[in-house]
């Protein structure tokens, strides 16, 4: 599928199909239609059309007709005015692309009317961002592949072509977003027989080398883990086929100063997580492959701070292993002492992420990097709390939540914070070693986590904890996400986030 921007363009590059947007105003039966862009002739000749008058534009709908000329015209509906925004924008897009990826092979877009607020360079990045996270599909498995129609789609605008070369540079930056968004959410969608530590570490250590030019990889097995005394992770590890893996990247943009900040990010990569000797259900075992999606996405995130070359230095840490049962599964009771010293009583093997991220975040930490973010499907609590559309925040630097909520904001995606209270902190101590791995009653679940995890963070750094558990799949309410599997939602905020360190 090519896209290509057409600016100053005179006619129409497909003869097949061209989209147009349309605006509503007024609500119920004194909505009315807002044409945008259109031509006299399209103009008189919807008016011609008898069906066309129940068309008013509303945000979700679309009306298709053909002119005399045999042209084939789909006006998309934006809704008011005044409403609409980038987010707006990637969900229209995302119903073109829906629409017309099986339906043409050459299509127009006559892009100006679906610019936001005349901004065209945020816009084309949108644009591109939701078309191809839209158009992604996870078909490795299927033995009949759904192919789409669409070759090519022409992205025309009448400005001119001196604003072209902004424009083209915001929408490749959107394309590269979105490549790095399927690229995690491919890894996600992987199935646990073919996906554990050791091949989820080869395929990083495969891309990286690929793709990524300049990224440092250094990949710790069993013996560096045992090494570097990290038996709160290796602890987990202890029931699985698998050795475990550390895998940490690094990226230095070409010039830096003093200024320049470096970030951390750090995912909780279980391959598989059966509960281990706490066993989960059958009913919520399902679907655990998907443990793994913290990694996965600051893994994206960090792919897209290379290939856009920011200027930020980039440290990234995975913690890859499954957490399952053979004879030498660690048993409830057992009690470890943590890389930093700090001993833990494993009173629930189910509640394993945070063994391993408590050992990572403190490897992390002797980099004395500016800030640390972790990213984690780390609790159903979080669920209960912020349902399956929210990414709860929580940290120990009020100025770092806050610009990760701001990066939130700015990509329209849904953050919100949660406090970790003294309380909390005392609840996830231990009676016979410092710390317990789970809280003595289930309540705010996901903040008790967050309590434990602060205990493994280096003495004066900066940290952050994103809990992915409700969103890392299945964002049915998204058009541009799958509505079953990995979503690829977060990167996109840890990717601004991660711009807005210069
Ligand atoms: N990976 C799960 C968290 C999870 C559960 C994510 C459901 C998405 C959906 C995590 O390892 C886990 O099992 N957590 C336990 C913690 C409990 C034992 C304190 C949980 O949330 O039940
Ligand atoms: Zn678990
Ligand atoms: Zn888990």
């Amino acid at each position: 599928m090519n896209i290509q921007l057409k600016f100053n363009a005179s006619a129409h590059s497909s003869d097949e199909l061209v989209i147009l947007p349309s605006f509503s105003k007024g609500k119920g039966d004194k909505a009315t239609l807002v044409d945008s862009d259109w031509t006299k002739e399209l103009r008189s000749t919807f008016k011609t059309i008898k069906s066309a008058g129940t068309f008013k534009g509303a945000k979700g709908s679309s009306f298709q007709f053909t002119t005399t000329e045999g042209l084939s015209v789909l006006i998309i509906g934006l809704g008011e005015k005044s409403d609409y925004d980038y987010e707006a924008l990637r969900r229209a897009t995302a119903g073109i692309a829906k629409k017309i990826s099986s339906s043409n092979e050459k299509v127009s877009i006559m892009i100006d009317g679906f610019v936001v607020k005349n901004k065209i360079e945020e816009s084309m990045q949108a644009f591109a961002e939701a078309f191809y996270m839209t158009t992604y599909h996870f078909d490795k498995y299927l033995s009949k592949k759904n192919k789409p129609k669409l070759k090519t789609l022409f992205v025309e605008s009448s400005q001119k072509t001196t604003a072209l070369k902004k424009a083209q540079a915001a929408f490749d930056h959107g394309q590269k977003v979105a490549e790095c968004v399927n690229v995690g959410r491919d890894f996600v969608n992987e199935p646990p027989n073919v996906l554990n530590s050791v091949t989820y570490a080869k395929e990083i250590e495969k891309d990286v080398k690929a793709n990524l030019k300049g990224v440092k990889v250094k990949i710790l097995g069993k013996a560096e883990l045992k090494k570097e005394k990290m038996n709160m992770f290796l602890s987990v590890n202890n029931g699985s086929a698998h050795d475990a893996r550390l895998v940490h990247l690094e990226y230095t943009p070409k010039k830096t100063t003093k200024k320049t900040k470096h970030i951390a990010l750090v995912g909780k990569g279980l391959t598989f997580d059966t509960g281990g000797y706490s066993l989960k259900p059958g009913g919520s075992m399902m679907n655990m492959k998907f443990d793994m999606a913290g990694s996965a996405t600051v893994y994206a995130a960090f792919r897209a701070a290379v290939l856009l070359s920011l200027d930020v230095k980039v440290s990234c840490f995975l913690g890859m292993t499954d957490n399952a049962v053979n004879e030498h599964a660690t048993m409830p009771d057992s009690i470890v002492t943590a890389r930093n010293g700090k001993t833990v009583e494993i009173l629930n093997t189910d509640a394993e992420g945070r063994l391993v991220l408590g050992d990572v975040l403190s490897y992390a930490s002797d980099l004395k990097p500016d800030a640390i973010i972790d990213a984690a499907t780390l609790t159903g609590a979080c669920l209960v709390a912020l349902g399956t559309e929210v990414c709860a925040v929580l940290g120990n630097d009020k100025k770092l939540t806050d610009s990760l909520l701001s990066a939130a904001k700015e990509t329209d995606e849904y953050m919100w914070p949660l406090p970790i209270i003294e309380e909390w902190r005392d609840d996830m101590k231990g009676s016979m070693s410092d710390l317990k791995n789970i809280g003595g009653s289930s309540f705010g679940g996901t903040a008790k986590a967050a309590a434990f995890l602060e205990n493994f963070v280096g003495e004066g750094v900066s940290w952050a904890h994103l809990d992915i558990a409700g969103v890392g799949d299945s964002q049915k309410h998204l058009p541009y996400c799958p509505s079953k599997g990995a979503s690829g939602i977060i990167v996109r905020s840890l990717v601004r986030f991660l711009a807005n360190q210069k």
